[in-house]
């Protein structure tokens, strides 16, 4: 069994809000596995320590068995990562986003800029290649950060809400691409998104977060037959986190109903 990632009893907490709470799961290399949830639930979060942006607390972390706390360039350079927040230099065009970061992940100088070119040319970029980043619409701005994660071919590709702000088109050839890249470099790739369509299409494995601990786990057809006949991702994403996606933001009286609820269905 080779695993590309492992969390085991991970916690984090910012002062004494617990973010994500005694998280455990693994995933195996070549997988495509997605973190789905609520606003809040704790995503970004956990990424941020699978990335050693956020130090561990609590329990252990492990990328292709590094320790994120005792090897984190080892782990750097096997990463790659499209954050939550945008990420690009709008002063720069866009070649001279993605030759930065090859740089910065030491690709080879003479495979440099074939390198780029072809990252540029897997998110249709390559027309666009030296205008200026600041000119982009956001998709195209979301596909520059994907060639930005890949150019120094990641072991595991980690993106967080990848295309939010992308229209169906873009969006599906994104995904096209990093499908390409999985079937071509046995790539792993860690997802969060709350299009839980495109969780169902993609992802071979999804695990539901709430409030910072993780509800339920396994494949989404799996999970949808454990809810009935004809279920969708999104009724077991309602059956386990008690409302719809937009919770977080509603708040107030419903919320505590939502929560109650689930607390009752889960016994
Ligand atoms: N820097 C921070 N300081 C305090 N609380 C934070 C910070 N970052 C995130 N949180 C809180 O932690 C919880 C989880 O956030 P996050 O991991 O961003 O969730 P998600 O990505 O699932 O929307 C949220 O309640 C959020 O408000
Ligand atoms: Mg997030």
């Amino acid at each position: 069994m080779n695993e590309a990632l492992s969390l085991d009893g991970v916690t984090y907490k910012f002062g004494d809000f617990t973010a994500v709470d005694d998280l455990s799961f693994s995933v195996e290399q070549g997988e495509c596995f997605g973190l789905l949830g609520p606003n809040g639930a704790g995503k970004t979060t956990t990424i941020r320590l699978i990335n050693t942006l956020l130090p561990v607390q609590k329990g252990d972390v492990r990328v292709f068995g590094h320790d994120v706390r005792h090897s984190a360039m080892a782990v750097r350079r096997l990463l790659g990562y499209v954050p939550q927040q945008l990420s690009i230099e709008g002063g720069l065009t866009a070649r001279e986003n993605v030759t930065w970061f090859a740089r910065l992940f030491d690709v080879p100088r003479r495979e440099r800029k074939a390198r780029v070119d072809e990252v540029l040319d897997m998110v249709d970029l390559l027309p666009d290649a030296d205008r200026l980043a600041s000119t982009f619409s956001g998709g195209m701005v979301r596909r520059l950060e994907l060639a930005q994660a890949l150019v120094n071919r990641p072991a595991l590709l980690v993106l967080d809400e990848p295309t939010v702000g992308l229209d169906p088109v873009a969006r599906d050839s994104v995904w096209q691409r990093v499908t390409d890249m999985q079937e071509r470099y046995g790539m792993t790739v860690v997802l969060t998104t709350h299009y839980m369509e495109e969780a169902d299409l993609l992802c071979d494995r999804v695990a539901l977060m709430h409030r910072g601990s993780m509800r339920v786990i396994g494949a989404p057809d799996d999970l949808k037959a454990g809810i009935g006949p004809d279920a969708s991702l999104e009724d077991v994403f309602r059956r386990y986190t008690g409302d719809s996606l937009t919770e977080a933001e509603k708040g107030g009286l419903r919320s505590v109903r939502a929560t109650r609820r689930t607390a009752g269905r889960m016994g």
